[in-house]
């Protein structure tokens, strides 16, 4: 007969740890879907972060042997992710989009747009030249990571970055200071447009709430760990995109372009805006982004209910 681990003992290898932190994660059926797709990509990630292991760490890393002291910390670490429920980013005080790393805390959504991709190739073909950007608005900013983003893909531009919660925006300050962008990236308190009036730019991108009532009911406690204001987007999930769809055009430049993520919203969107001329981009099948040229939003009127 097998000999069992007594209770107390550690795997004690790298890779050791983060098994057994996959079979944990699987048998309390934790959700995911911030920063990692699944319980062995979470439990890697928590392993090496608290390890201080480079998160590209080669795959020798995972042999290596750990004292008794690092085990039990990491396992720590899955014993609270297990509790508390909260995304692995609320635990680490970080996300990742790229190689791009962010501050983060419960005052604002865990960063995982997928128009940080796009960003990364700096909208292309759709901005031809990266120089071109001036001036781009990032709406809805949270943690301001897109709006960071925009700074490095245009490196001429100056970014304004908005959010209704002034939380959020003290996360966004943390995150703008920690990459040296203060001169760049400007962050305003505001409801929508409300406080940009008379102003326009080149581009403007936007990851708005837009979590349907329906699905706000069903979202797993990991997602309920972030603002409520950061997710919901009323009944079809396009309150706040009717807004930006109805305003973006008198804050475009001529041949301006609109940016927005809706989610898995592209069915409601184009039911709600029949005549709009959506370009839906490619984001690897993940969310769903449309771009608009400043030109294209005046068939922007919403469809009539019958
Ligand atoms: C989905 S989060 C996106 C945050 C960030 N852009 C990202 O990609 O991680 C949406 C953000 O919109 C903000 N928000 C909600 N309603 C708003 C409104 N009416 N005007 C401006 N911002 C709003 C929330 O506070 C939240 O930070």
């Amino acid at each position: 007969m097998k000999a069992r681990r007594p209770v107390s003992a550690r795997p004690a290898t790298v890779g050791g740890l983060v098994h057994h932190g996959a079979r944990s994660f699987r048998a309390a059926r934790l959700a995911y879907g911030h920063g990692t797709s699944n319980a062995r990509d979470e439990a890697a990630y928590l392993t090496l972060h608290a390890l201080e292991l480079p998160l590209d760490a080669p795959a020798q890393v995972f042999a290596r042997r750990v004292t008794r002291r690092d085990a039990a910390r990491v396992m720590r670490l899955f014993q609270r992710r297990i509790r508390e429920r909260k995304p692995a980013a609320y635990l680490t005080g970080e996300a990742w989009l790229g190689d791009f790393r962010f501050h983060v805390d419960q005052r604002a959504i865990v960063p995982r747009s997928h128009i940080a991709d796009l960003l990364h190739s700096r909208l292309a073909p759709w901005v031809p030249e990266a120089g071109r950007v001036r001036t781009a608005l990032d709406l809805c900013t949270g943690s301001g990571c897109l709006a960071i983003l925009a700074a490095h893909a245009f490196p001429r531009a100056r970014i304004d970055a908005t959010d209704i919660s002034a939380a959020a925006l003290a996360v966004a300050r943390i995150n703008v200071r920690q990459h040296r962008l203060r001169d760049r990236v400007r962050l305003i308190r505001s409801g929508g447009f409300a406080a940009l009036r008379g102003k326009r730019y080149d581009l403007i991108v936007s990851n708005p709430p837009y979590v349907t009532d329906a699905a706000m009911h069903r979202l797993p406690r990991e997602y309920r760990c972030e603002p409520r204001i950061a997710l919901a987007g009323g009944g079809d999930g396009l309150d706040i995109v009717r807004v930006i769809l109805a305003q973006a055009a008198r804050h475009l430049r001529p041949g301006g372009l609109l940016v927005v993520e809706v989610g898995d919203g592209r069915r409601r969107a184009e039911k709600a805006y029949p005549r709009l001329p959506f370009t839906w981009l490619d984001t690897g099948g993940g969310g769903d982004v449309f771009l608009l040229a400043r030109e294209q939003l005046a068939a922007a009127a919403p469809a009539t209910r019958a």
